[in-house]
């Protein structure tokens, strides 16, 4: 924390007198991959790998922005936020800010330093933690009456009209909303949610990164999106109630899946549909204690992403199905929005060394560099806090 005065102090040139801090956690996606736009569940659970910041109100109506990891000051006028959605760092943290403003909240300005202990762009939701980061701050530094629920919608709203991508409200939710030691399982059509212990037993969460670039992910994102919509208009005709994909048991989609001519649409709706279901039967079998079954679906959850929604790539596939073969795994999947960025496995406590060293070895062959493994506690929601850990 000294430290972080200390950079705060230098990098704003400031007394670092009457500072904040805040922390809001990335996410794993234990699974339900891209149901969420499509009003279904999704069973994700928040980070002890984050966002912090320290902050402090200004008198005028200027925000500054900097990162630890990061040189320079990104200076913003309150008055003119629109005119900073394309710059290349703090356009998260000004949609966040922006939001506050169209709903009529008062901010003040304020100096911003962030530090995190995320991996950025590993599809763990870096993006998140710092919009949810800057939330819970900035709520918290102008007195506005707000809840981590409605702050997780907020931050979608920004992402929709500030940064130009059509997620879903899982990654927000999950900063958000996040418990220790508990995965949640969302409803997002109703954001109903039950925490759900999770009790691993003698196993342990691992994540592997591709430390692949990724790039035209938002593209692609917004093109899936876009085909689910448009499976749904065509079904609607049929089914003029439904409002969402996720609306339809898998029996009702098979009833109605000739109806859909283009087989692109057709694979969409079919992992959409079928992946809403293992959600549900995931969360049955994590109560009940039936690891060896959960760990069956997130194999599943990962074929069809591979094959019906097409959002693996060589890399994610070389390490989820890898990892499915080897000693100790109970399963193992691409996590996120995929094209590049994170699996997660479940592995016997007893292998896990020897998994991140095989598959780290087999990844290094095969893709030509290698991968990257954490194993991060599962965390709280979006707070201020005390220590920094
Ligand atoms: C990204 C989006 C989420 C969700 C996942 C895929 O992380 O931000 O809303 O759609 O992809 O499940």
């Amino acid at each position: 924390m000294n430290e972080l005065l200390k950079a705060f102090e230098e990098r704003f040139q400031t007394s670092s007198n009457g500072v904040r801090f805040f922390y809001s956690g990335g996410r794993v996606n234990l699974i339900g991959e891209h149901t969420d736009y499509n009003d279904g569940y999704v069973f994700p659970a928040a980070l002890s790998l984050g966002s912090y910041v320290c902050i402090k109100n200004r008198s005028d109506s200027i925000v500054r922005l900097a990162a630890t990891d990061l040189d320079g000051v990104v200076e913003a006028d309150l008055r003119h936020l629109d005119q900073y959605k394309s710059i290349p760092w703090g356009k998260y943290q000004l949609g966040i800010i922006n939001e506050f403003l169209c709903r009529g909240d008062k901010v003040r300005g304020a100096d911003i330093l962030y530090y995190d202990t995320i991996p950025h762009s590993g599809g763990l939701s870096s993006s998140a933690a710092i919009q949810l980061v800057t939330a819970r701050a900035i709520a918290d530094m102008n007195e506005i009456e707000i809840s981590n629920v409605e702050l997780a919608q907020l931050a979608r709203r920004s992402e929709h009209r500030y940064i130009g991508v059509q997620c879903g409200v899982m990654d927000q939710f999950a900063s958000a909303m996040g418990k220790e030691r508990h995965a949640i399982l969302l409803n997002c059509k109703t954001l109903e949610y039950e925490y759900i212990p999770l009790d691993l037993k003698d196993c342990c969460l691992i994540i592997a990164n591709t430390n692949k670039k990724r790039q035209l992910a938002d593209s692609k994102y917004n093109e899936r999106f876009a085909e689910c919509q448009k499976a749904l208009s065509i079904l609607r005709q049929y089914r003029p109630e439904i409002t969402a994909l996720c609306d339809l048991s898998t029996a009702e989609l098979q009833e109605l899946l000739s109806k859909l001519d283009d087989p692109v649409l057709r694979k969409r709706a079919v992992h959409v549909v079928s992946e809403n279901d293992r959600v549900l039967k995931s969360a049955e079998v994590l109560k009940k204690g039936d690891l060896e079954t959960f760990g069956q679906y997130l194999n599943e959850s990962h074929a069809s992403l591979k094959e019906l929604y097409e959002v693996t790539g060589i890399e994610l596939d070389t390490l989820a199905e890898n990892a499915q073969k080897m000693d100790g795994v109970l399963g193992s999947r691409m996590t996120g929005a995929g094209f590049g960025g994170c699996t997660v496995s479940i592995v016997k406590q007893d292998f896990a060394e020897e998994f991140c060293q095989k598959l780290d070895k087999i990844y290094s062959a095969q893709i030509g560099y290698a991968p990257s493994f954490y194993r991060p506690a599962i965390s709280g929601g979006s707070r201020e806090v005390l220590e920094i850990k």
